[in-house]
């Protein structure tokens, strides 16, 4: 380990910090050092296993953040699973590639921050991606799998492809008919990953086709970089706070953390400070270090070194429900089958729906701003309210997405709204930074929200009467239609999705990238607002929700922030 002074610190070792860290220690002249919480999982058959989602869970490598009883979701507490490894996140996700609808990425431009639209982004989604096209691996004869070439890289670090678990018995062809024959079909799509989402189709995920192991960002972005001599890595390691420059100008020049041995330690920084430890710890390292609400600040006694009320608000998940059938195959391999609604394709009666939501903005942002004392401003809020709606009902972006996996002799599904317009937050609730922060998403706080994942229920229950599924499938074995009869209403779906949902694990938005006056945390360049030199680089800076699942877009926004911090060299 070396002591020396560091140009940057990157805190937190995840999806977004490698990316970073690995980008500024391209140039030789500049020393980086990633500090860590957890430790290596390169070898970790729980992290590997591309059959092995859910086995990290409830281990060491996973924070399981716990989130406040849900005043609207059931009453009950939800585990937020987040990784704590080197990579972060990226080693116990889903591993689902898959990007954004183009309209999603545009409306963060539409919001105030000039420069982020789909135009700017779509390269560095391409520059991270290894694409591993799958005609060159003969157990996807059979699969289904396609794609467009001009919609992925081939030549970044991060492996994206699919891996040979993936089933190739024409189950497939099979979906795709029944789709067809919805009364309200869904069309095929080539590739989702081109910018539109609609339609049903067989995704990528982040894996190594070769090896069939999980691909992550360390995988990608930290080993194969490791021998560089100015990339420097300390794992096992806490950080508690910033610590600042004395003089006029708001400056980090470093962070405490709190070593493996237990000795707390100041480690110094020249240059910047980027925060990067995910959307559930940014905004709480920033309250720690005195940037916040100076009257939740107080409260724990710390000193304002900043007044930026919004840290920790906007807090934006979605809902995730399932439903399973018996299916009368039985599957031992995986397979990824994603359809993508929109409205009109979602809601049989979606211009009303559309009509009433509409009407109903107003008092959902005089909702969400009461709720947090009007930290969020109601006009703010019923203009990004607004702009949803937009994306919803005049953009056609997918409104819900539906995931179907074979298991057993089951028909899992998964699925959720996809835009959830609910707004939570999380702040710290002690000074000790050991301490847990209190985590509240609001979960189906709007009912709109609410009235989404039902009509996607619906939909799957549509799914399964249609042939040739209805053929291929037997009862519906959860809920099942003695828990939510065929005709059930949103009352009748409301219990059980509510005692049922988990976080859809995908929290964003804690120190939003959005203009000061309409509660950002974060410039276009990712800086937070009033320092010289500290910026966020994770989930929380995501805006707005997107379609598809965050990490293609988390890799992507730390691509470019990559480039925004070199150019500022
Ligand atoms: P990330 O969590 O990756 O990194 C933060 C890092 O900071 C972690 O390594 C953490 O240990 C570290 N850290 C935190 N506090 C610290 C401190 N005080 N000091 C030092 N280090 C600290 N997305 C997707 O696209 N496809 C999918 O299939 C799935 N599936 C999925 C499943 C599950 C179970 C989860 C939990 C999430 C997903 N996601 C997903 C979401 C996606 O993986 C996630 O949004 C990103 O990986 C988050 O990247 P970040 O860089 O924001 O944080």
């Amino acid at each position: 380990r070396s002591d020396s002074n560091y140009d940057y610190i990157v805190v937190g070792g995840g999806t977004s910090g490698l990316v970073v860290a690995n980008r500024l220690s391209e140039q030789e002249n500049i020393n980086v050092l990633v500090i860590e919480a957890g430790g290596s999982v390169y070898n970790n058959p729980n992290v590997t296993d591309t059959l092995g989602y859910g086995k990290a869970f409830g281990t060491e490598i996973d924070w399981a953040y716990k989130t406040t009883d849900q005043e609207y979701g059931g009453g009950i507490s939800q585990t937020v699973r987040a990784g704590k490894a080197l990579g972060g996140t990226s080693t116990i996700n889903g591993m689902v590639y898959l990007r954004a609808q183009t309209a999603q990425i545009d409306a963060w431009e539409a919001a105030g921050n000039k420069g982020w639209n789909w135009k700017n982004l779509f390269p560095y989604f391409k520059k991270g991606e290894q694409f591993q096209s799958p005609e060159k691996y003969s157990f996807l004869d059979g699969s289904g799998v396609t794609y467009d070439p001009a919609y992925h890289g081939f030549n970044g670090p991060l492996k994206v492809g699919w891996s040979s678990t993936q089933l190739n018995d024409g189950l497939a062809q099979k979906m795709n008919t029944t789709y067809q024959n919805l009364d309200v079909p869904v069309q095929f799509n080539k590739d989702p990953n081109g910018g539109d989402m609609i339609g049903y189709s067989l995704y990528p995920k982040t894996v190594d086709s070769e090896l069939n192991i999980r691909e992550d960002a360390a995988r990608a972005y930290y080993y194969p970089y490791q021998n560089r001599t100015n990339l420097h890595v300390w794992l096992n390691t806490h950080v508690n706070k910033l610590t600042w420059k004395d003089g006029k100008d708001v400056t980090a020049d470093g962070v405490e953390v709190t070593l493996s041995n237990g000795t707390t330690t100041v480690v110094k920084a020249s240059r910047e400070v980027i925060l990067a430890a995910g959307a559930l710890k940014s905004p709480v390292l920033l309250e720690l270090s005195g940037v916040g609400n100076p009257d939740i600040l107080s409260k724990y006694g710390i000193e304002t070194k900043l007044n930026i009320p919004t840290v920790g608000e906007n807090l934006q998940d979605q809902m995730n429900n399932g439903l399973q059938f018996d299916a009368k195959t039985s599957y031992n391999m995986s397979a990824d089958y994603v359809s993508y609604p929109s409205a009109a394709q979602l809601f049989s009666n979606h211009t009303a729906v559309g009509n009433e939501l509409l009407r109903k903005l107003p008092a959902y942002a005089a909702k969400v701003a009461s709720a947090n004392g009007n930290i969020t401003k109601a006009r703010d809020l019923q203009r990004f309210f607004k702009i949803q709606w937009d994306l919803i009902f005049k953009a056609g972006i997918p409104v819900a997405e539906i995931l179907l996996e074979p298991s057993g002799t089951t028909y899992d599904t998964e699925y959720w709204g996809s835009v959830p317009f609910s707004r939570g937050n999380v702040h710290l609730s002690s000074a000790d930074p050991t301490v847990a922060a209190t985590i509240d998403p609001k979960y189906f706080m709007l009912d709109f929200d609410l009235h989404a994942q039902v009509e996607a229920a619906r939909f799957i229950r549509e799914i399964f009467k249609t042939e040739p599924f209805a053929s291929m499938s037997g009862a519906e074995t959860s809920p099942g239609l003695s828990t939510v009869a065929a005709t059930a209403g949103d009352e009748g779906w409301s219990d059980f999705i509510k005692q049922n949902y988990r976080s859809n694990f995908h929290p964003i938005s804690t120190t939003a990238m959005l203009p000061k006056e309409v509660g950002g945390v974060v410039d276009t360049s990712l800086k937070v607002y009033g320092t010289s030199n500290v910026r966020v680089v994770d989930a929380s800076v995501v805006p707005f929700q997107v379609c598809g699942h965050l990490q293609s877009t988390i890799y992507a926004v730390a691509e470019r922030a990559a480039d925004i911090i070199k150019k500022q060299l």
